[in-house]
């Protein structure tokens, strides 16, 4: 089927409790991985792409990479875009045909970050395109984006950026962070709690990998429904190539070792969808 919005998944996911996987992917065996898993879960899903991987192949590659699997797939996928740094890169990503956006202008001053994503939401709106926006700072590192000054969402603050901006979903930091974490993640549950008591859109949970499952069941219990998931992925993805290549070091089909590295970022997708609660959903 042709790609669905990230609304429609996430108003749905909103009204009936669970949340929506949203995975980071980094080429076609990723894509065609995370879209196995969800066919064999009867699991809706949200492919994303962060800056720096549209930079490595460009946003057109991964559109028709990505729309070729969901065409063929027999559960709704839309593709978002995952962090976009500039109103240049959002309006690309429009125009290409992602069917999801993200305009990130966290690092910026309120103001500032409630002027960028209007007026990304104000461009996206006149072509249906929903809009997530980010308002605090989720802290760690991802790609070649990090943030070593994390703020948490204010829930005040979060009324005001919904109204002044309409963008569709909100990511709130709550005391996630993007890669690998130290030590278990202490996340402000009571925080999200306060903010979806006061903002109506669907809200969104960065830095899912290295989360404990049941606090992401309890983040999702407390109005989460997205949650995004990249580091865990690609360590799966090179942890199943590494092996295949220490099993098998004269292999030259790389056919073979990809598909290591496949099947192990499907088995780590089903997982996620269950925690996500949105198996069977499709
Ligand atoms: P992780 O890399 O911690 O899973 O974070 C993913 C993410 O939030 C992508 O935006």
């Amino acid at each position: 089927m042709s790609f669905v919005t990230s609304e429609e998944m996430m108003r749905k996911a909103d009204r009936e409790g669970y949340a929506i996987g949203a995975f980071n992917v980094e080429n076609m065996e990723m894509v065609m991985a995370v879209i196995r898993a969800c066919e064999e879960a009867h699991a809706p899903a949200i492919l994303q792409t962060t800056p720096s991987t549209v930079k490595y192949a460009g946003l057109d590659m991964y559109h028709a990479n990505v729309a070729c699997a969901a065409k063929k797939a027999s559960v709704p996928i839309a593709l978002h875009l995952d962090h976009g740094n500039s109103f240049e890169l959002a309006m690309q990503a429009l125009h290409v045909g992602y069917s999801s956006i993200m305009i990130d202008g966290s690092k910026l001053v309120l103001e500032e970050n409630i002027a960028l994503s209007k007026r990304v939401a104000d461009a996206c709106r006149a072509c249906n395109i929903p809009v997530e926006a980010e308002l605090g700072k989720v802290g760690g590192k991802e790609d070649d984006m990090s943030c070593d000054d994390p703020g948490y969402t204010d829930p005040d603050d979060a009324v005001r950026f919904v109204n002044e901006t309409s963008v569709t979903s909100l990511a709130v930091a709550i005391g996630t962070a993007h890669g690998i974490y130290k030590g278990e993640p202490k996340l402000d549950v009571e925080r999200l709690s306060q903010i979806r008591k006061v903002v109506s859109i669907p809200l969104v949970l960065h830095g899912a990998s290295g989360v404990p499952d049941d606090a992401v069941r309890e983040c999702i219990r407390r109005g989460i429904s997205k949650v995004n998931f990249a580091t865990e992925l690609r360590i799966a993805f090179s942890d199943g190539i590494k092996e295949y290549l220490k099993g098998d070091p004269d292999v030259f089909d790389p056919k073979k070792y990809c598909a290591a590295g496949s099947e192990r970022v499907t088995a780590l997708v089903k997982e996620k969808l269950e925690v996500c609660g949105c198996v069977g959903k499709a």
